[in-house]
């Protein structure tokens, strides 16, 4: 049965709110929140019971991991069984933020967190509502994006309500997210730490830290298997069929032209940075820009939002413009791939 869903706004009300929120979770309740990548959907995270209404609100599968959100470093020490001599300079670099680590799991973490893994996956947001939900409801909390599975992750409130709405008690809206994309996953288990999913926490800048930082397989080899679980499930999908497209700005101004007069019965929208965009101006109404290539962060913070908006505007089509793979390039063109299932116009 549905229950009915509580959207609140925060301002000066945040202490009252935040101990509502972490009064659901201590009770076993769910609720969703903001972080600084995207929004989380949050439980108890040491409580089975709790945990297995994440999987079902999201319709989630129980092999895929989830990532225990904290707010100190006892925290920490209570979930890992592994000495932090590695982990140490990362976290006095990158937390609170855009960094979640894989260490091997202490007792204390329940198989519902770890989908049987002996690894557990820890951040400590940069996000002022989280770090005090975390601290409030005193324990760890489990969060996944706060999407229904196989959709674009949520970076702002209306957008878990729309798709959570009768599923949970209770969304706290902190606005839009910062960086609006969920933060790489680094795994500190292996021999050399390595890179399961790319986020605005670089290689580039891990490396600056780590020296010698891999990356999985799967993340330079299209077709190769992940490692990371959640990597294998078709995510971040569009309803609408979407084309990735490469090339020079006048091939890929030429060809988009051309799949447009070619398809008259469709709805076709184009998802291009701002430079591409001025190549096609008579086309701007069906133009959505994540910004320019000049500033890959501003576009990292918008792709997830503008799919969605390609979907409630009811597109048969996406075409994607493929951005620089450096830096935080890389993140996104990890999800721009995904989206569009790897396809390219005209290839
Ligand atoms: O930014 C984020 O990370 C957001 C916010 C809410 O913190 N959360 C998020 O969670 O994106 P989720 O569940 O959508 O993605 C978690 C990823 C999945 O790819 C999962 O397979 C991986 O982390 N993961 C979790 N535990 C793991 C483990 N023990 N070993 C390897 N990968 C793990
Ligand atoms: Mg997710």
């Amino acid at each position: 049965m549905d229950i009915i869903t509580k959207l609140v706004k925060i301002d000066k009300n945040i202490d009252y709110v935040v101990a509502e929120a972490a009064q659901f979770i201590k009770d076993g309740e769910i609720v969703a929140f903001p972080t600084e990548t995207v929004y989380g959907l949050g439980a108890d995270g040491l409580n089975p019971k709790a945990i297995k209404k994440i999987f079902d609100a999201k319709g989630r599968p129980q092999d895929n991991p989830l990532i225990l959100h904290i707010s100190s470093l006892s925290m920490l020490k209570e979930l890992t069984r592994d000495n932090l001599e590695r982990a140490m300079p990362l976290i006095e670099r990158f937390w609170p933020g855009p960094l979640t680590m894989v260490f091997n799991r202490s007792q204390l973490v329940p198989d519902e967190i770890t989908g049987g893994l002996d690894t557990v996956a820890i951040r400590m947001p940069a996000n002022g509502i989280a770090l005090k939900l975390i601290n409030v409801a005193n324990r760890p909390i489990a969060a996944p994006s706060a999407n229904i599975s196989g959709r674009p992750s949520p970076t702002d409130a209306e957008t878990c309500y729309f798709d959570l709405q009768g599923k949970v008690p209770m969304i706290l809206d902190g606005g839009p997210t910062e960086v609006g994309l969920e933060s790489t996953v680094l795994d500190l288990t292996s021999k050399i730490p390595t890179i399961l999913r790319p986020g605005a926490i670089t290689l580039e800048m891990l490396e600056e830290v780590l020296g010698v930082v891999d990356q999985d397989a799967s993340l330079i080899k299209d077709g190769e298997t992940p490692k990371s679980p959640g990597q294998k499930y078709k995510h971040y999908a569009p309803v609408a069929t979407s084309y990735l497209i490469r090339g020079t700005d006048r091939k890929m101004a030429c060809a988009i032209r051309e799949f447009i007069l070619n398809n008259p019965d469709k709805k076709i929208g184009l998802m291009i940075s701002k430079e591409l965009a001025t190549k096609l101006v008579d086309l701007k109404e069906v133009i959505k820009s994540p910004g320019s290539r000049m500033n890959p962060e501003e576009i990292g913070s918008s792709i997830f939002r503008i799919l969605r908006e390609f979907d409630k505007d009811e597109y048969d089509i996406i075409i994607v413009e493929f951005l620089d793979e450096k830096n935080i390039g890389a993140a996104i063109m990890n999800r721009l791939k995904k989206a569009c299932s790897n396809k390219y116009l005209g290839e």
